[in-house]
C-alpha cells in the first residue's frame, strides 16, 4: 500500500518517491550526513537508488543499471548510486556524452581524482588508456609508484646524514617534553609507557605531546597493558583519535595476572591519529619474539618493535619514542633507515641506549 509522508511518497516496495526538487536538496544533504554516521543503510539505499533513478531517465533517458553500467559503475551499491546521482546533477548533456565515449569509465576518473598532482593524475590516466587497465589496478599501480617513490626518497636522505645526525636523546619528563619537540614534527609515534597502575596520569600527557607533535594525519602506536584500557582512553582520546588496536603477539611469553586471573598471549598496541589518518591499508597484527630484559626490566623485543616499525613508517621518517627505556625502538629505527628522537626521565635509559646505539 502506497503511504504518504510530507514530501515523500513511499512505494509498495518500500522506496521513497520524492516530490518536487527542494526537498530534493535537503535529501542530498541529509544523505551525506547519514553516509557518514551510516546510519540506517537500508533506508539511505532506497532514497539513493531512488534519486539516482530519478536523474538518469531525466538527463540520459535510461535506467540508472544502464547507465552506470556505460560509466562503468556496478551500481549495486550505496556509494554507486550517490556518485551517479551527484554526476548527473553536476554534468550538462554535452559532458556526459563525452564521459560516454571515454574509453575510461567514470570510476578511472573518480579513483584518479585522489592523485592530487596534475601531471601524476594525467600520466595515470593515460597508463590506463593505453594498457586498458581496470580503475582498480590503475590506483594500485599509483599507490605501488607512490610509495616506491617515498622509499627511494627516504633512503636517499639517510644515505647522505651521518648517523649522528639522524637521532636524539632527551632526559626528561614527558610532561615538559612539548618545549624540546617541534610543533607537527614528528612522522610516527612508537612508545611503549609503563603499565602499571601509578602511571596511568601520563597517558594523558602522552597523548597532548602526541597532538603537538604528530604531522596532520600521522599515527601514535601506544603498547598497553590490557587492565586500564577504559582509563587509558579516556584519558588519550579528547586530545588524539582513536583508530584501532593492533594486535602484539607475545608467543612465549605468557604473563600471568594474578590479579584478574589470566595468562596472556598478547598485548594491544592502541593506534591513534592526529585528525584524519592519511595513510595505507595496514594488517592489525605484530608479532614479537620473547621481549629483551637485557637493557631494560620493561624492555621489548627488537623483532617486535621491527614489525610495528616496518609496518607504520618509511625510511627517512622521523619516530619519536617518549618512553625510551632500554632504547629498542631507537635502536631498531636507526638500523631499519628511519631518525629517532628519544626520551626518557631516568638518565640511565639515556645511558643505556647511547651505548647500544654506538656498539
Ligand atoms: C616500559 S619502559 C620502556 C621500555 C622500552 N620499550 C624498551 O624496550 O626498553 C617505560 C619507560 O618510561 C620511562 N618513564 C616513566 N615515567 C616517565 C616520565 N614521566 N617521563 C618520561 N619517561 C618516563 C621509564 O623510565 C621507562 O624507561
Amino acid at each position: 500500500m502506497t503511504q504518504e509522508t510530507g514530501l515523500i511518497r513511499w512505494d509498495d516496495n518500500g522506496l521513497p518517491i520524492f516530490l518536487g526538487d527542494s526537498w530534493e536538496a535537503h535529501i542530498s544533504s541529509w544523505l551525506e550526513v547519514s553516509l557518514q554516521a551510516k546510519q540506517d543503510r537500508v533506508l539511505l539505499a532506497s532514497i539513493a537508488y531512488s534519486l539516482a533513478s530519478k536523474w538518469a531517465r531525466r538527463k540520459t533517458g535510461k535506467t540508472v543499471e544502464q547507465f552506470a553500467g556505460d560509466v562503468g559503475l556496478r551500481a549495486r551499491t550505496i556509494y554507486d548510486y550517490i556518485q551517479v546521482y551527484e554526476m548527473l546533477q553536476k554534468c550538462d548533456q554535452s559532458q556526459i556524452r563525452n564521459l560516454l565515449e571515454s574509453p575510461l569509465s567514470f570510476k578511472h576518473l573518480i579513483l584518479a581524482s585522489d592523485i592530487k598532482d596534475e601531471a601524476e593524475r594525467e600520466a595515470a590516466l593515460a597508463e590506463a588508456e593505453d594498457e586498458n587497465l581496470s580503475a582498480e589496478s590503475m590506483r594500485d599501480r599509483q599507490k605501488k609508484k607512490r610509495r616506491k617513490a617515498r622509499i627511494d626518497e627516504g633512503l636517499k636522505s639517510i644515505a647522505s646524514t651521518a648517523l649522528s645526525d639522524r637521532y636524539k636523546l632527551i632526559k626528561c619528563d614527558i610532561r615538559e617534553a612539548h618545549k624540546k619537540i617541534a610543533a607537527q614534527s614528528i612522522d610516527v609515534i612508537i612508545t611503549d609507557p609503563p603499565y602499571p597502575q601509578e602511571y596511568i596520569p601520563l597517558y594523558e600527557d602522552l597523548a597532548k605531546l602526541a597532538a603537538h607533535a604528530l604531522k596532520p594525519g600521522a599515527s601514535m602506536l601506544a603498547m598497553v597493558g590490557q587492565s586500564y584500557l577504559p582509563e587509558i582512553l579516556s584519558l588519550m582520546t579528547p586530545h588524539m583519535r582513536y583508530h584501532w588496536a593492533v594486535a602484539y603477539l607475545t608467543p612465549g611469553a605468557h604473563t600471568q595476572l594474578w590479579q584478574r586471573e589470566v595468562m596472556t598471549g598478547w598485548k594491544p598496541v592502541l593506534w591513534f591519529t592526529n585528525g584524519d589518518y592519511q595513510g595505507e591499508w595496514k594488517y592489525d597484527v605484530a608479532k614479537s619474539e620473547k621481549p629483551d630484559k637485557e637493557h631494560h626490566e620493561w624492555g621489548q623485543s627488537e623483532s617486535g618493535m621491527a614489525d610495528l616499525i616496518e609496518r607504520f613508517s618509511y625510511p627517512g621518517d622521523t619516530i619519536l619514542d617518549p618512553f625510551l627505556g632500554g632504547g629498542t625502538t631507537g635502536v631498531v629505527a636507526l638500523r631499519m633507515n628511519r631518525c629517532f628522537i628519544g626520551i626518557d626521565d631516568d638518565p640511565e635509559a639515556i645511558d643505556t641506549t647511547t651505548k647500544r646505539i654506538a656498539a
